[in-house]
């Protein structure tokens, strides 16, 4: 029998992306592996169900059928607990799961014996780049995050000369010079914008120099040592924090637009802009929070909302990337293919539970939280422990699963650990 693939429609407000396309899917039923996609599932997207029936897709009608017989259950964002409940035991999910905010959930999988894995938690390694889907959705919200500052930003960005005067450009001022905040330089470069940058981490400088853009940062101790192995910024000082506001505090007067995108993973976002930094800015100024969901950088962010105050313009959009649906759908759908293909073999699914890919996303298995950083928040009482498990680990790091047979233990001795990745 060949392994079934569920994609489910979305069910979170403001949700527009799907987890597969037309492409996707054509990969898949092409290698035998059968797709059942939720009717509608593609609207967001602009993706009608006639394109993934073309592309070989069973379009079921509501999300039980869907479900009927799933191996693997792809969405994008995280799914509610009922919605857990209704997944077949034994079956293999992947989303976004948001992990650090969402223990009740991981608890659930683990309840409901999902293994689940957690998309944003891919390794920051070069083997994982086409998986890693932190840097295709960041990417597009950076880009998106500049438009929709225009939207609001009552001037034009380029310089302009004409006949009646000239239009000075917009200053634009990024806070965070990651995924997202590089994209959203380079954008704001293109568009006319003269560009300021700050991040805590000195591999940025370099970077945002490479688009044209200033630097501008404490480069103290601290920040020399400030990324961690992961390409990740630590939560900073409190010292730093004071040393870095104060450093803000003249230049953010002169900003026209802020996008801010810093974020620690695991830990609220850092609040880089109080409330005097915001009330210090033109009227007409415009911030815009990519980092809302996680608390927002600034004072006044308030997620899911635009507001105003003091005639500066407040951006907390809850889902940037989705409001680029059919893009952010198209990278996410590869990222997802990208990393089934680790798995499926001959339409069968083949789970090295070893690899470092699945070792960083993995957060439950049979029926037990297994991923280190969540494991000890758990309140399931008995956790299987290595010596309960069907095998121990130290043996049975391959999982072999026939689709729609009963999950067993794993089968098979673990390759010869994989060459170890360079970061890129
Ligand atoms: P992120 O989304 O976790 O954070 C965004 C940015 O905020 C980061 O650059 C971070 O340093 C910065 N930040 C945190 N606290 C700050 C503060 N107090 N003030 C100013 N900035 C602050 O990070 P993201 O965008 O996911 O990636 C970070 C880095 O990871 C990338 O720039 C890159 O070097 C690396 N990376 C590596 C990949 C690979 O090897 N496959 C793929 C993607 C990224």
């Amino acid at each position: 029998m060949a392994l079934v693939i569920a994609i489910l429609k979305e069910t979170q407000k403001n949700e527009a992306r799907v987890a597969a396309t037309p492409e996707t899917v054509k990969k898949l039923t092409s290698n035998g592996v059968k797709i059942q996609i939720e009717s509608g599932a593609g609207n967001g997207a602009n993706i009608p169900d006639g394109y993934y029936s073309d592309a070989g897709a069973t379009i079921c009608k509501s999300a039980s059928d869907t479900l009927k017989s799933a191996n693997v259950i792809l969405k994008v964002a995280p799914p509610n607990t009922s919605e857990i409940s209704s997944f077949p035991k034994g079956a293999l999910f992947l989303s976004q799961i948001n992990p650090y905010q969402n223990q009740p959930l991981i608890d659930a999988f683990a309840k409901g014996g999902i293994d689940a894995f957690a998309m944003e938690l891919i390794p920051r390694i070069s083997r994982a780049q086409s998986m890693d889907v932190l840097s295709s959705q960041s990417n597009l919200a950076g880009y998106k995050a500049v438009l929709d500052a225009c939207e609001y930003y009552g001037h034009a960005m380029p310089m302009m000369m004409t006949a009646a005067g000239t239009i000075p450009p917009a200053k634009v001022f990024v806070m965070g010079a990651g995924v997202a905040g590089l994209q959203a330089i380079a954008t704001a470069r293109r568009l006319g914008a003269v560009v300021t940058a700050t991040d805590v981490r000195p591999a940025a400088k370099e970077q945002v120099e490479s688009l044209g853009a200033s630097f501008i940062a404490v480069e103290d101790d601290e920040f020399k040592a400030a990324e961690t192995s992961g390409g990740y910024a630590k939560e900073m000082s409190k010292d730093y924090q004071k040393k870095q506001a104060d450093l803000v505090t003249e230049h953010i007067k002169k900003q026209d637009i802020v996008i801010t995108t810093a974020l620690i993973p695991g830990r609220a976002a850092p609040k880089l802009l109080t409330a005097d930094h915001l009330t210090s800015m033109k009227p007409g100024s415009v911030v815009v929070d990519l980092a809302a969901v996680q608390g927002g950088n600034t004072a006044f962010t308030e997620c899911g909302k635009v507001v105003v105050k003091n005639d500066v313009t407040i951006i907390g959009h809850e889902n940037f990337p989705a409001r680029l649906a059919a893009d952010a759908s198209a990278l996410y759908a590869k990222n997802i293919l990208n990393l089934l293909n680790l798995f499926i073999k001959d339409a069968t699914l083949e789970i090295d539970w070893n690899d470092d890919i699945v070792k960083g996303i993995a957060l439950t298995k049979d029926g037990a939280i297994i991923h280190p950083a969540f494991k000890e928040n758990t309140p399931i009482k008995k956790q299987k422990t290595e010596a309960e498990a069907p095998k121990s680990k130290a043996t049975s790091s391959k999982a072999k699963t026939k689709p729609a047979a009963k999950k067993t233990a794993a089968t098979k001795k673990a390759p010869a650990k994989a060459k170890k990745d360079q970061k890129a």
